[in-house]
């Protein structure tokens, strides 16, 4: 934590008086901790406490400051942003954008890990809004330290309580570990599905969204990486941070992998790569009769064996989507594939497209393997690159 610079929210919850201890212990262990409080925080615990705790000043709102911008200022000096605790009405904020206050301005103009830590009572954390909420949130990256059960301020017992200092000094430390350790590292992240058209209206495609490949170049990016994502079609939303090149077809994501392989230290390929596309693709929409219709597909170009090939001095991680042999099959990728790592990953009954969580296991040498477990893919890009980091001797 020596020198760690740490921008802490505080919002107006009961376990408000919880963050002034927070602010202590941070101070203690060397830390430069500048606190921006809600309004309604200020209610519960006065600016002055916090000011007085870290020796410098506490800020309420966005017209303290003498300065033009001064919550680009904060979160912009700062290597994480907390928020501890973070009401309902602050992650419900977060979650649709809202900046109406000094804390949730900053926020919004972050580009650097948040950790969140609610505190709220049991049925407002069990709300649907509030889980939609947090879900969204999770999505785009942010880390949770969850409330623990236990005595709540009504008087109940639930889940809603903040949780232990512990906890929140561990989750701060874990990301400060992870910040910064690909700083001048380039890295390309091919990601989601590839559409193969056959007319104007109909291709051929697979239930990719992307999601994985966003999460890891998000993360990357918050290591402190110049990344570049080629993207096939998706609706979710690539990260802030990120230089993204769209592509529709495998053939393009081919032309822009190649271009962009030279230079690069670490590739992973997460994209679900169409292998076959329709020999032709009519300009007009073809028009049904009754007859049947074939369709003849011809193989699309290996993306990933071919970057294998021209790979030079860059680490190249691929991933597999299994549903049965899981390991065989991707060892028998990396291989042929020339990958210095491969991530696997069980695609059986849905599992992994299209949904929030996955699990994977990274494989690399002859028999190597390290299972990065089951989770959100945020949190399993994390670990993916922490092994991926090691592997290559940046960490
Ligand atoms: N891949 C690629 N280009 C392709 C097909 C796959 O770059 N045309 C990449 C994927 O991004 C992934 C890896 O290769 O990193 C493995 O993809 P997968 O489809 O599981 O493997 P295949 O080699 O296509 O083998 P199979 O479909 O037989 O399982």
């Amino acid at each position: 934590m020596k020198g760690a610079r740490i921008f802490l929210g505080v919002t107006g919850g009961i376990a408000s008086y919880k963050a002034a201890a927070l602010t202590s212990t941070l101070v203690q262990r060397g830390a430069i901790v500048d606190v921006v409080l809600t309004p309604e925080a200020e209610r519960f615990v006065g600016a002055l406490t916090f000011s007085s705790l870290t020796a410098r000043p506490a800020y309420v709102s966005l017209w303290d400051m003498p300065e033009r911008i001064p919550h680009i200022r904060l979160v912009r000096e700062a290597d994480v942003a907390v928020v501890a605790p973070a009401t309902a009405n602050v992650i419900a904020k977060l979650a649709h954008g809202i900046a109406d206050d000094l804390l949730t301005t900053a926020l919004l103009a972050a580009r650097i890990p948040v950790v969140l830590a609610p505190a709220m009572n049991d049925a407002m954390y069990a709300h649907p809004a509030t889980r939609e909420n947090l879900a969204t949130l999770r999505a785009r990256g942010y880390e949770f330290v969850d409330p623990e059960r236990g005595y709540l301020a009504e008087g109940e017992t639930g889940v809603g309580r903040l949780a232990s200092e512990d906890r929140i000094l561990e989750a701060i430390a874990r990301v400060l570990a992870r910040r910064r350790s690909l700083a001048g590292k380039r890295v390309a992240i091919t990601a989601g599905p590839t559409r193969e058209a056959f007319d104007p209206v109909r291709f051929v495609s697979n239930a990719s969204t992307g999601a994985m490949g966003i999460a890891l170049a998000r993360e990357a990016a918050l290591r402190g990486a110049s990344v570049t994502l080629l993207l096939g079609p998706t609706l979710l939303e690539p990260p802030a941070g990120v230089e993204v090149v769209r592509v529709t077809t495998a053939c393009d994501l081919y032309d822009a992998a190649l271009a962009q392989a030279a230079g690069t230290d670490l590739i992973i390929a997460s994209a679900a790569v169409a292998d076959w596309r329709p020999e032709s693709s009519s300009e007009s929409k073809v028009k049904k009769t009754d007859a049947d219709l074939v369709v003849r597909m011809v193989r699309n170009p290996d993306v990933l064996a071919a970057l294998g090939e021209r790979k030079g001095t860059s680490f190249l991680v691929g991933f597999a989507a299994e549903t049965d042999d899981h390991e065989r099959n991707a060892r028998e990728k990396l291989a042929r594939k020339r990958l210095d790592a491969i991530a696997v990953n069980d695609v059986r009954d849905g599992r992994g497209f299209g949904t929030g969580e996955n699990a994977l296991a990274l494989l690399w040498g002859t028999a190597d393997r390290r299972d990065l477990g089951a989770g959100d893919k945020s949190a399993l890009a994390a670990r993916l690159l922490d092994a991926v980091e090691e592997l290559m001797g940046c960490s």
